[in-house]
Parts: C-alpha cells; structure tokens; sequence
C-alpha cells in the first residue's frame, strides 16, 4: 500500500482549496483494510476521502488521509421485479449512473453527472432533480477503522434524511463505505416531477416514449448549463443547504417576499427554502470576495477563482450566513464537510 508523507491535496479537492496532509496511503482492495486500522491507530487521525468534491479542507491536516480507489461494478443479483448492483466505493459515480443506465438498469439517471465517488454517495444521501439515493438504496459494507471489523448496513442502520445520513454525523474518519448495493425496480417509471426536466424540451416527446437515457441526457444538459465544472473553477456543488424551516417561519419570510420558492413538507408544518434564491434575492451571485466568490448562474454555489484556501471560504460564507439571517430571519447550514 502505497503510503505518502506530507501530501499536497489542492488538485485532490474540486473546490481546489490549498491544502496538506501529513500522510497519505491509497485504497484499493478489502485485503488492505486491517493495515488500515493499524496505519489509523498509529496517525489518530484519519480522513477518508473519495472524489474531494464535497469537502472543505483545512490548510493543513494533521492526520492520515484514506484515499479511496477501489474499482467494481458488478450485478449482485436479479430477480423477476429488481436488479440487486453492487459497486466498490472508489468507482465515480457518474460512471456508475453511466454503467446502469447503458445496459437498461434504469433508475439512477435523474442522479447522472454529480461529482464524487460511489462510497461518498450515501454519506451526503446524494439527490438531484427529484430522486435521492435512499429510494434506490439497497445496503452497504463499511469497515470501522477504529474497531478494524466489518459491518453490513441497511436502509435503517443508515439513518438517511435529506443530504444527511449516521455517517455525516458520525465521528470523522470511523468509517470507511467499501461498497454499495442500489436496488433498481424492473417496473421502471421516469421521476419528471422536478421543474427542470418536467418543462424540459428534450422530454417533450410525450409520458411514454421518454426513456431513461432520455432523462440521463437531460439531466447532464440542465448540469452543465447550470452549474460550474470543477475542472474549470473550483467548486463543491451547493454550499448550503436548502434550509427547512416551520410554517411560521415561512409566513414570515413570505409576507415580506411573496415570491420567495419553497416546497411544503410534511403536509404543509414544515418549508424548505430555495437557499439559491435567498442568496440571489439578497444580491450575492455574481460577487467577488478576493479569491472567492459566488457563481453568476446558481448563487448557491461557491467558486474559488484559483489560490484560494479555507480562510477564503470560511469568510464567503461567514458573511452570506449573516445576510441572509439578517434578511429573512433564516439560518443557513453549509452541505460540504468541514475537514479541520
Ligand atoms: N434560484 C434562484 N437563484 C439562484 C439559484 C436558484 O432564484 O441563483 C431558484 C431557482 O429559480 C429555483 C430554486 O431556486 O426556483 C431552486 O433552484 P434549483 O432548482 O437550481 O435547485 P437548488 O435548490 O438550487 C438543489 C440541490 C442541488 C441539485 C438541484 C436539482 C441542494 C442544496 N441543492 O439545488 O444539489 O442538483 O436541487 O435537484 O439541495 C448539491 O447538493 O451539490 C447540488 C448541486
């Protein structure tokens, strides 16, 4: 197992944040797992880390970084109604959505073209464009580099809600997702309820002829038109949250901004807020703090113009949380784990 001292992380990290690491060693097969642990004891410190895409790295890391690059895709099973896949949690999971949709396991396409890896997926519950991964979710492996064991987890264990999941909350660095398992429905039916593709002219064709791939070109489109590709400026996708706030909350938002976008959840007690638009409403897209700023198409998300670091970040953040709650009264929570 390959294993570096003092590694330079700025390309390892799509917001391409300066950042390095005491040491880093490369993951690859479950053979290398109780290494790991022993490698893990040693540092104290671990930080496990897929496509760098969601995560906001401190400028220096005392601690082992596990990059993760086990490669896999396999059908662990098939019966009359579903297709059982497991992938190996370095795969990127855009290939995977990529993989699936190619050989007619249809169910993932809404989900094409976000950035990361495959064991980084559940961690964040990744959703797009009206799909989350819980609804194709089957179950997991993870290693638990304290305890060096292995552990089988199901939908339950894993505590899914809305980009969280047990292990966004759980210690940093206990757990490493070795693979994933969807389970993708044979009785396929498209998800076109989100604006974005229900209005989208490449999905005119009418209910029945839209196929899967359909919406996989659809969704890539609408990506690429609206938001940054890392390779070009750095990015971690949405930086907030859409925060989800009480119906008095929301009335209070919305008497002073009836336009504001929000969709009622749990029968119309709670709102979740379009933080874009908060932000957008607010004046924020488009600005420029330094080597930082927010993106011109989607205020949602936060670039790094080259150079920056997480100070840079930290202070974008700082002062839209505090726009925005001196606004509208509303509290943002950043989507990115902090890495310190
Ligand atoms: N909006 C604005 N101005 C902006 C951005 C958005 O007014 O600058 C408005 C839009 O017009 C729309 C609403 O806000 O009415 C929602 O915007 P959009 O549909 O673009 O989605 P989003 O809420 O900004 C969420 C996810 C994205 C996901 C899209 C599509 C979160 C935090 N973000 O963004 O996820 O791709 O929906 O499903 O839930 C990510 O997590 O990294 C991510 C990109």
């Amino acid at each position: 197992m390959l294993h570096i001292h003092d590694q330079d992380l700025t390309s390892l990290n799509t917001l391409g944040l300066h950042s390095r690491a005491r040491a880093l060693v490369r993951y690859s097969a479950v053979g290398q797992l109780p290494l790991l642990t022993q490698q893990a004891a040693r540092y104290g410190k671990v930080m496990v880390l897929g496509g760098g895409s969601n995560v906001v790295l401190a400028p220096l890391l005392d601690c082992l970084v596990v990059k993760v690059e086990s490669q896999g895709i396999r059908v662990l099973d098939e019966s009359d109604d579903a297709w059982i896949i497991e992938a190996q949690a370095g795969e990127v999971w855009h290939d995977l959505v990529a993989h699936c949709v190619g050989r007619g396991w249809n169910g993932l396409e809404n989900l094409a073209l976000i950035p990361g890896t495959v064991g980084a997926a559940p961690v964040q519950n990744i959703g797009a464009y009206g799909v989350e991964l819980d609804q194709r979710f089957h179950s997991l492996t993870a290693w638990d580099l304290l305890n060096g064991r292995q552990l089988e987890m199901g939908p339950e264990d894993c505590r899914f809600s809305y980009r969280n999941s047990f292990f966004k909350q759980s210690e940093p660095g206990r757990w490493l997702i070795t693979a994933l398992r969807l389970r993708l429905p044979k009785a396929w039916r498209p998800a076109l309820d989100y604006p974005d593709l229900r209005d989208h002219p490449m999905l005119q064709a009418g209910g029945a002829a839209v196929s899967a791939r359909r919406i996989f070109d659809a969704v890539c489109e609408v990506r690429r038109r609206k938001l940054p590709d890392p390779a070009v400026l750095g990015n971690a996708g949405s930086f907030f949250k859409n925060p989800i706030v009480d119906a008095a909350a929301f009335d209070a938002v919305r008497k002073m901004h009836p336009d504001v976008v929000a969709y009622a959840q749990d029968d119309g007690r709670a709102y979740k807020l379009a933080a874009g638009w908060l932000i957008d409403r607010a004046g924020w897209k488009g600005r420029r703090m330094g080597r930082v700023g927010v993106h011109d198409r989607q205020a949602l998300v936060l670039v790094n113009y080259g150079g920056a670091d997480a100070r840079d970040i930290a202070q974008l953040a700082g002062a839209i949380k505090a726009d925005i709650q001196a606004r509208f009264g509303v509290m943002l929570e950043q989507e990115p784990v902090q890495v310190c």
